[in-house]
């Protein structure tokens, strides 16, 4: 018996038979993948729901369609809105590429001029948001005070929940990308117990963010040109990654149809973690753990023997199997800002490390090639970032991305809260017998644990 979900060729379907019942199914495949609902009607004997896929992480599965960014994992290709990364970094600013994000085309000359001047005059912050981030202890990490700071914002912006109302997304959008930079410096300046530094308008968006965090007593920062140009093309290689961890999260949280700044403060969240964009942090503590070439190869073989418990940081990608496009960038900027500052031992132990595991059987069978993080935490120290700073700069940077697929989330007609199903592991049902007898211990001064 031959069942069909939907109307398709022969050529571009699946037939599976399911051995439970021995019926046969046809299922359509379109853009190289099935419709898990699909399966669905796949039912065992006594089975009321159907066939469900089980991904734990995602491994394979397409949780949505989007028109934004391009990898190609296996020949190390990334393209925003269809051009090539290399071109953007070379020839186009960040603000450029984060309107090419939102809107899939670069914008025109009057586009862009309106674009720039909307994100310098939103650069500022409510004074009280200043004075919630003084709340914090000298030794906050920056990235806990950015993630809450911009889900504080939320609060400032009431309009923003809104979010069916294109002006109040578009202003939103404005805002985010505005006043991310200035919430990054405060925690900057806050950690290093220097004044705050407020935007100067005249500035561009990088000039203005390295003012805000490097300015001391003098009336007009001035910028080191080349490092302007390093983290200006740095902001365009971290500005999006079609589908990774914190921009899972910002759509799945943004798809509760929450606001704009706390769905995105759950991918700063995301951002956070070692595995994700804190790799980059990550990779001079294992630097700094090394501590001279001569302990790499002790260092190699604790990796190759520690069973995934020991990691070399900045090195392997869920996506790229090959070298990452956005590496052989980050790398050949490095020379360029090493040129400034000088080489030093840190460097050195990370050429080492790269040449040994780009020679070394381990690393080579599991396709594990620096990714963007390896060479970018060496650059922001040598432009005197503390380590704990680095994943605040991807923070700014991601932003643009994430609203972009924030945005397309919401306008795409498939999309629904997500919610994701499971495979119910624990007991079946039991019956309650409790083990405690005093159920509110500590109320009128019964507190078992006081003496
Ligand atoms: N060092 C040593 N072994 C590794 C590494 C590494 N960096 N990464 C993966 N492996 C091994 C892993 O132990 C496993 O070995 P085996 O097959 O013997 O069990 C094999 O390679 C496959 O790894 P996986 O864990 O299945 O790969 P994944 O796709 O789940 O993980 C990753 C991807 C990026 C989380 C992982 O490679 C990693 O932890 N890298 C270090 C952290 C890092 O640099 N993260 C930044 C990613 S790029 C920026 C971003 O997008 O955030």
């Amino acid at each position: 018996m031959s069942q069909t979900a939907a109307p398709t060729s022969s050529v571009d379907s699946l037939e599976v038979k399911d051995n439970r019942t021995g019926k046969v199914f046809t299922l359509p495949i379109t853009e190289g993948t099935i419709r898990a609902n699909d399966l669905l009607q796949l039912k065992g004997p006594g089975d009321e729901t159907g066939l469900r896929a089980y991904d734990p992480a995602f491994l394979n599965t397409a949780s949505c369609r989007s028109a934004i960014t391009y990898i190609d994992g296996d020949n190390g290709i990334l393209r925003y809105r269809g051009y090539p990364i290399e071109q953007l970094a070379e020839k186009s600013t960040f603000l450029e590429v984060a309107w090419l994000l939102r809107h899939g085309e670069l914008p025109t000359q009057t586009e862009y001029n309106e674009w720039v001047h909307h994100i310098t005059y939103h650069t500022y912050v409510h004074e009280n948001v200043k004075r919630f981030l003084e709340g914090f202890r000298y030794d906050a990490h920056p990235m806990s005070m950015l993630c809450s700071s911009v889900a504080a914002l939320s609060a400032f912006y009431p309009q923003a929940h809104d979010i069916h109302d294109p002006e109040q997304r578009n202003i939103s959008t404005i805002r985010l990308i505005a006043k991310l930079p200035t919430l990054a410096a405060f925690a900057y300046r806050h950690a290093k117990g220097l004044p705050i530094i407020y935007p100067d308008n005249d500035l561009t968006y990088v000039e203005n963010f390295l003012s805000m965090v490097a300015r001391m007593s003098e009336p007009k920062y001035e910028a080191n040109p080349v490092f302007t140009r390093a983290l200006e093309i740095l902001f365009i290689l971290h500005a999006d990654h079609e589908q990774n961890c914190s921009t899972n999260a910002v759509r799945a949280v943004g798809s509760s149809h929450v606001d704009p700044f706390s769905a995105v403060a759950a991918g700063i969240a995301a951002l956070f973690g070692p595995l994700h964009g804190g790799a980059n942090e990550a990779v001079l503590h294992m630097i700094k753990e090394i501590e001279h070439p001569k302990n790499i190869p002790a260092f190699i073989e604790q990796v190759k023997t520690g069973k995934g418990e020991t990691k070399l940081m900045g090195f392997g990608h869920r996506v790229y199997k090959s070298y990452d496009p956005r590496a052989k960038i980050v790398k050949k900027l490095a020379d360029e800002v090493f040129a400034q500052v000088g080489m030093d031992k840190d460097l050195e132990i990370a050429l080492e490390l790269e040449r040994i595991a780009l020679s070394d059987d381990y690393f080579i069978k599991r396709k594990l090639y620096p990714n963007v993080d390896f060479y970018t935490g060496l650059i922001y120290r040598s432009m005197a970032f503390p380590t704990d700073f680095f994943t605040v700069l991807f923070a700014v940077a991601r932003t643009a991305g994430w609203l972009a697929q924030w945005e397309e989330m919401l306008l795409d007609k498939e999309q629904k809260i997500a919610r994701p199903r499971q495979i119910y592991t624990g007991y079946a049902e039991r019956k309650y017998e409790p083990k405690i007898t005093d159920r509110f211990p500590g109320v009128h001064n019964k507190d078992p644990l006081r003496k």
